[in-house]
Parts: structure tokens; C-alpha cells; sequence
């Protein structure tokens, strides 16, 4: 049969988001959903004009959500579900600033796609990122593999920009790795930077690298910054796009993601950043990487920093 996906908020993340995942024409249905009245249905309707130019036959379909769940009915049968519903940052704010007002809408959001869509894998792109996704996963009360979050994917992205732009190589050329929170506790693993396979050590001096490593723990506020009026979608977009269809075509394809990790690096019980493994079942592993000492101090440490958090989102 063929493959559903659901993206709740036809905000600039969801519908980017959407776009791209129609475009990749892979699926048989994208589903945009919003509570504002006729724009999920007019985003769809644009989006499916554009189909004999860009040549694909997924049909986008756009629902108008009530406060009480009426129309969630469009998202049974979901493989994949975004949760790109909530407020972006303005000027100023920290992602954590969102939490209490993002707290509400990804719970209303998320008991609803446990409703309506039980066997669905969810995605979650709100912020606060890290606390978001263990709320999802508290709420649906799905299983933990089958929630995750995308941040990884997206400081990865950023650092390899910096990197390639800093050093005028292709950034094809470029790998790089943060682990940790979407946050001030974001860890970047130099240990696996390389470019052209070279260790990104012995190509750039240090202060310049923890330049990039700031810049990058930075990237969003940076965006914030400049729009004046919400957050980051381009690369976000790409990001969750990616690990949507990884989980819809079963890849196996191992990605940075807000997974929960119990055990691995001697962490236990608490969503973070690490590689996993994507398939039809959400995280189908956490994929432990080696680390520096000081790298693990710092994994452990953004731990601790969002376990605290997560904890309170449960009353949320
Ligand atoms: N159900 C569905 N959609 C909702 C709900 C809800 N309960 N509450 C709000 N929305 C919708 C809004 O109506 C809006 O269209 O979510 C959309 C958010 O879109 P934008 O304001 O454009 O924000 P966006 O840039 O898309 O960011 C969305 O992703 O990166 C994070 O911090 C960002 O939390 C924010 C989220």
C-alpha cells in the first residue's frame, strides 16, 4: 500500500515541510493540517497545482483541525506524523520561553494522532525541541522508539555549512556530528569532523573551530535574528523531511535525532540527541559512537540539563 504522511501546522516548517515531501513523489498522500480555517486546504491546493510542473503524483490533502479534535479523521492510516504545531521564537527568546504556551498545543496535538492515527510514527519539530518530543511521547503514550524529534539532523547541517564555507571546500566534502540538546547544551564532536576524510583539527586552529561550534549552537537565534518575525524553516524543513521518508521507505539510515536513550554512553532514561537508526518503527536503534572523555563529559552533562526539564513537561 501506499505510504501516508501527516504534517500538523501549516506554518512556515510544516508547509515546507510538506512541499518537500511531496516533491520527493514517494508517497501516495500528504496530509497538512492547521486550526487556522482554510489555510492547510488552500496550502494543499497550491501545492497540488504545482504538480505537472514539478512532475509528482503524491496528492497533498488540507484539513482545517477544531480545537476539539473535528477533522483529525483525515490522518488515519498515517505512516509518518510532523509535529510542526506551536509558536517560533521571536527576537530575544530562548526556545525554553516557549515551553508552557507549546506545551499545551503539542498535548492537544499529540493525544489527537494517538486517537486517530495509533500505529504512526512521530516526528516532532516544535520547541523547546528535547522537551517537546518527551511530551509527545507522554501524551500519545506510544511506545518510545516510535517518538523521536528532529534537532541533530539540523545543528549538523549548520556546522557543515560553517565549515565548508570557512574552508571554500564543497560541503559534500564536509561531516560533522553535534550530539546533545537543541540548545545551549548542544555537544559537537570534533573527534568526527573531517573534511575530504581529513580531521577537521588539522585543517582549521582551534579558536577558529569553536568559532563555527558557536556560531553553530547559535544558528537559530542567528535566524531569528535577521526574519524579525519567526524562526528557521529551509534547513529545518530538509531535516525532518529526511527523517520522514527514512521511516517511510525503512531505510535503516542512521541519523542524528532527539532519540530516547536508555543505556547507551551510561545514560539512562531521557530523550537527547544521538545518532539512531531510522526505520518503519521509528529508532530502531541508538548507535553509540565513540568519544572523546571530555565529549561523553559533555553528552552527560546535556543529560542531566534535560532530564531536569523533561521531568516537568509530564504535568504539562
Ligand atoms: N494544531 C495545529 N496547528 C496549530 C495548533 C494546533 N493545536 N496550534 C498552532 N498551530 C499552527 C499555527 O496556526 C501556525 O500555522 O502552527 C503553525 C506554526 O507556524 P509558524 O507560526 O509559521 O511557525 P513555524 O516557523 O512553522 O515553527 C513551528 O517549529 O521550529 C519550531 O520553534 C518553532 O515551535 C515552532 C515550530
Amino acid at each position: 500500500m501506499g505510504k501516508k504522511v501527516t504534517v500538523v501546522g501549516a506554518g512556515f516548517y510544516g508547509s515546507t515541510t510538506a512541499q518537500r515531501l511531496a516533491e520527493y513523489d514517494v508517497f501516495d498522500t500528504v496530509v497538512l493540517t492547521d486550526i487556522i480555517e482554510g489555510k492547510p486546504e488552500g496550502l494543499a491546493l497550491d501545492l497540488n497545482q504545482s504538480r505537472p510542473i514539478e512532475g509528482f503524483e503524491t496528492k497533498v490533502i488540507g484539513q482545517t483541525t477544531g480545537r476539539n479534535g473535528e477533522g483529525y479523521e483525515v490522518i488515519e492510516g498515517s505512516d509518518v506524523v510532523v509535529i510542526t504545531a506551536g509558536l517560533p521564537r521571536k527576537p530575544g527568546m530562548s526556545r525554553m520561553d516557549l515551553l508552557g504556551v507549546n506545551a499545551k498545543i503539542v498535548r492537544q496535538v499529540a493525544e489527537n494522532v494517538a486517537k486517530y492515527a495509533p500505529n504512526a510514527v512521530v516526528i516532532v519539530v516544535s520547541n523547546p525541541l528535547d522537551e517537546m518530543t518527551a511530551l509527545a511521547q507522554i501524551a500519545t503514550g506510544f511506545p518510545k522508539n516510535r517518538v523521536l524529534g528532529q534537532a541533530g539532523m539540523l545543528d549538523t547541517a549548520r556546522f557543515s555549512h560553517f565549515v565548508a564555507e570557512a574552508l571554500a571546500v564543497p560541503v559534500a566534502s564536509v561531516k560533522t556530528l553535534t550530539l546533545g540538546s537543541h540548545g545551549d547544551t548542544m555537544v559537537p564532536v570534533p573527534s568526527r569532523c573531517t573534511v575530504h576524510g581529513k580531521p577537521l583539527s588539522e585543517l582549521l586552529p582551534a579558536d577558529k573551530i569553536e568559532e563555527l561550534v558557536v556560531r553553530t549552537r547559535n544558528g537559530g537565534a542567528e535566524v531569528v535574528a535577521l526574519l524579525k518575525t519567526g524562526s528557521a524553516y529551509f534547513a529545518p524543513s530538509a531535516a525532518a523531511a529526511r527523517m520522514a521518508r527514512a521511516v517511510a521507505e525503512d531505510s535503516g539510515a542512521v541519523m542524528p535525532v532527539c532519540a530516547w536513550v536508555d543505556g547507551q554512553y551510561g545514560i539512562s532514561g531521557v530523550y537527547l540527541g544521538v545518532e539512531a537508526k531510522l526505520g518503519a518503527t521509528g529508532v530502531t536503534e541508538v548507535v553509540a559512537t565513540d568519544l572523546t572523555d571530555a565529549e561523553l563529559a559533555s553528552l552527560k552533562e546535556a543529560a542531566e540539563a534535560v532530564r531536569a526539564k523533561q521531568a516537568d513537561v509530564a504535568s504539562m
